[in-house]
């Protein structure tokens, strides 16, 4: 076990149980953003701990601090104090271009936009994500897991549609695909049915629920509604930057 690994183990006894390595880990978490004269305090010491292969949601009103936090947790953004440690890596400890890396290989990001690119194919659009992510060698074991993860979304018969041929529920799971190309240690999902009907919203959840299960992947959901956060095992209620319970 890496040091970094024994560091982060030893400050979960603070947040948590220590039976199951943390995938992600924050302590005395804080984000501040400066507008004008003043600064808003989006997280207020944040101390959270997600097991490996847990399926947490992250719920609380809009404006909560629960993008900020999704952003902060994923390397996306920096903590204006505090600390986040991603399957053992101290984020503090890493120059931006090795947290780039470390995003990169660890992580696949869902939003509530599918931001796909409209002109490439469902199969395209995988591509281009496998490119960025795993550069051009991959390519003979890319062509397999692209099959194996438009199986499992359901997607199989959609390889060669373009995203304004689909549905919003398939295009989010076009995006849930993308996210899961590197086959990433951990999912971080921002209102992913947020622009979705309850229909397409039950099908993205029921598909999120399906990658856990056969991926074993740690997954954070955000969200504002308890329907959606029901499809965690985990609820984490967060107000004001703060989380209330977890
Ligand atoms: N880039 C930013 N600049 C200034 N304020 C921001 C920025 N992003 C978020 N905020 C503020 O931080 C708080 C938390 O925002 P956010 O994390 O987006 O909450 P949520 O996702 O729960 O709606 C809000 O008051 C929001 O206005
Ligand atoms: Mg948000």
């Amino acid at each position: 076990m890496s040091s970094a690994v024994m560091i982060a183990e030893r400050r979960t006894t603070r947040t948590g149980s220590a039976a199951v390595p943390a995938a992600l880990l924050t302590e005395s978490l804080w984000k501040s953003y400066r507008m004008g004269v003043t600064d808003v305090h989006a997280l207020r010491g944040v101390d959270l701990r997600i097991g490996r292969g847990d399926f947490v949601a992250i719920m609380g009103p809009s404006g909560c601090g629960k993008s900020t936090l999704l952003h902060t947790l994923g390397g996306l953004q920096s903590p204006t104090s505090g600390s986040v440690v991603i399957e053992g890596s101290d984020l503090a400890g890493l120059t931006d271009a090795q947290r780039t890396e470390l995003r990169r290989r660890l992580i696949g990001f869902v939003f509530q936009r599918f931001n796909l690119f409209p002109t490439l194919t469902v199969e395209g659009n995988l591509r281009l994500a496998e490119r960025i992510c795993l550069g051009w060698k991959s390519a003979e074991r890319g062509a397999k897991r692209r099959l194996e993860l438009l199986d499992l979304l359901g997607l199989a018969s959609k390889r060669g549609h373009k995203p304004m041929e689909l549905s919003g529920g398939e295009q989010q799971r076009v995006a849930l695909a993308r996210a899961l190309i590197h086959e990433p240690a951990i999912l971080l999902a921002d209102e992913p049915t947020g622009n979705l009907d309850s229909e397409n919203t039950d099908n993205v959840l029921s598909m999120l629920e399906r990658v856990h299960e056969e991926l074993g992947q740690t997954i954070v959901l955000i969200t504002h509604d308890i329907d959606v956060a029901e499809a965690a095992q985990r609820v984490v209620l967060m107000k004001d930057g703060a989380i209330l319970d977890r």
